[in-house]
């Protein structure tokens, strides 16, 4: 039977083929055209980063993931790790080729805004503290990482394709961002993507991104007007949208129903939470021992790697975590034996219940708005795409709280990302051709209150004599602008105003 990564692979098999098909159509290497271009799209993700690419000018056109990495790993995704040289700064390893016994770098992505807000579950760590302890500022280390794995998909893209073909090529770039981003986080993104030497890019949100790259797979089984919620669960942030099908054929193109929503309830957190647990479990001074020995570390990547994977919400599962070589004192009355802590799936449930119930909140909120736009026709299915959005238990709960509409976790959504990422610079396959703003920049939309649509919204009375209600979120159909009618400029700010600001006192 085919694995997924055969399949992967035989995605690449494919485009190097379509390439060389390409060339022999042009009359051979000495017939390029001028304008052949290839678009690279990084997943810069805070636990894993994946790179996908295409050749936008080519007949039949395939998004291609690259899937061999230093440190012999082979997967969509690498980890977001780098470790640098203690004597000097610019030697560094990273991805798979990492120690993970050294001292490494991880999440590196969330540094990039520390002022960005933490929820309150995650160990209340100083940020500040991280950043200093750092051997360059967060943007230069992402600089530093996306420059290597940049360098490496330059070499991978090159073993498929001619050199000369490579070199002229125009190189593009897609990066994606969560679609709750900060501004400063973005602008360090892009810096970092620069100093990298990454230019020119476009951003593009990581659920937008998901959305475009499973529902065109998914293209055969959609109906127009179907809705979608896609839910993006990373390792740190979790990032939601929701979508309709406007038109299948010729090409697949989706509307945006309602604004982005997320938060930085990711995976990284269970991990957080579990060392939480082994503090609990060991007490303070043991714990401080702990730490320092491999024991420790090998723990971490057993539940990391095994354990919260396996978990799928039964309470009366079993899980053994080892601390081998570790000198730690029995605690049978909470499962801890010769070294090894037998956790059960009530340990389990504890570690999950902050995140599950964020995540839940999250998807509510959407499923809701959408309700609220379209009364009579609802939601579609729900799309758990991203590392998390993998867990079986994930999707149980969405299941329970949901139980009338499709969760689906799409084949291959772990490179989904990226994949869409690349998608979205071949419009004539799959775009989205309208979306919902989050934020104002020092303009307010105001527009006469209709009854019949505008129900519950907050309202102003005006001068003139009438009500009316602050737009959030109106559809803006790329490249046109803003539809509807601009009342005001009230004032020109460097600041923006969210969607839940957006209430003007009375003028
Ligand atoms: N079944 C699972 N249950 C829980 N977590 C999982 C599961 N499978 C993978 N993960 C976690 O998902 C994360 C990787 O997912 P992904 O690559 O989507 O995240 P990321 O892109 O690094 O993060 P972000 O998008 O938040 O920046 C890792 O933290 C991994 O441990
Ligand atoms: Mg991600």
């Amino acid at each position: 039977m085919k694995t997924h990564w055969d399949r992967l692979a035989g995605d690449v098999d494919a485009l190097s083929g379509a390439v060389q098909d390409t060339l022999q159509l042009n009359g051979g290497p000495g017939a390029y055209e001028a304008d052949e271009q290839l678009i690279i799209a990084l997943d810069f993700g805070t636990t894993f980063s994946g790179i996908a690419f295409c050749f936008p000018n080519q007949q039949d056109t395939k998004v291609a993931s690259i899937v061999d990495w230093p440190g012999g790993e082979s997967a969509p995704k690498i980890q977001t790790l780098i470790s640098y040289d203690a004597k000097d700064t610019n030697k560094f390893s990273w991805g798979a080729s990492v120690n993970r016994m050294s001292d490494s770098i991880i999440g590196i992505k969330l540094l990039l805004d520390p002022s960005q807000e933490r929820p309150l579950y995650l160990p209340t760590g100083n940020l500040q503290r991280d950043i200093r302890k750092l051997p360059k500022k967060p943007v230069n280390v992402a600089a530093d990482f996306i420059h290597a794995i940049y360098q490496h998909a330059l070499t991978e893209i090159t073993k498929m394709v001619p050199q000369g073909y490579m070199s002229l090529c125009q190189k593009k770039f897609v990066l994606s961002v969560p679609a709750v981003w900060s501004d400063a986080a973005k602008q360090a993104t892009l810096e970092a993507a620069k100093m990298a030497g990454i230019f020119p890019v476009t951003l593009i949100k990581e659920p937008e991104a998901a959305a475009l790259y499973t529902l065109h797979s998914l293209d055969f089984a959609l109906n127009v007007g179907d809705a979608f919620v896609v839910c993006d669960a990373g390792g740190g942030t979790v990032d939601l949208i929701s979508y309709e099908i406007v038109a299948i054929t010729p090409t697949l193109q989706l509307k945006e129903l309602v604004p982005g929503t997320g938060g930085m309830a990711g995976s990284l957190g269970l991990n957080q939470r579990f060392l939480d647990a082994v503090k609990n479990l060991v007490g303070e001074d043991q714990y401080h021992e702990l730490r320092k020995t491999k024991g420790y570390w090998l723990a971490e990547r057993c539940f990391d790697r095994e354990i919260k994977k396996a978990y799928r919400g039964d309470p009366n599962e079993e899980y053994f975590v080892t601390f081998p070589m570790a000198d730690l004192e029995d605690d049978r009355g909470n499962g801890l034996v010769s070294n090894t802590w037998r956790m059960t799936g009530k340990d389990m449930e504890a570690i999950f219940a902050p995140l599950i119930t964020d995540i839940l909140r999250l998807i509510d909120d959407q499923v809701k708005s959408v309700k609220i736009k379209r009364p009579d026709k609802g939601i579609t299915g729900i799309c758990l795409v991203g590392g998390f959005g993998s867990s079986q238990y994930l999707k149980a709960c969405v299941e329970k709280e949901h139980p009338n509409v499709q969760v689906l976790q799409p084949n291959d959504a772990w490179a989904a990302i990226a994949k869409g990422a690349a998608l979205s610079s071949l419009p004539r396959k799959a775009s989205v051709i309208s979306t919902s703003s989050t934020k104002h920049y020092g303009i307010e939309l105001w527009e006469i209150k209709d009854d019949g649509k505008d129900g519950g919204q907050p309202t102003q009375n005006w001068r003139d004599g009438t009500t009316r209600v602050a737009k959030v979120g109106p559809p803006i159909p790329p490249p046109r602008g803003l539809h509807g009618r601009w009342v005001s400029i009230v004032r020109v700010c460097l600041s923006h105003t969210t969607s839940d600001e957006l209430v003007h006192p009375g003028r």
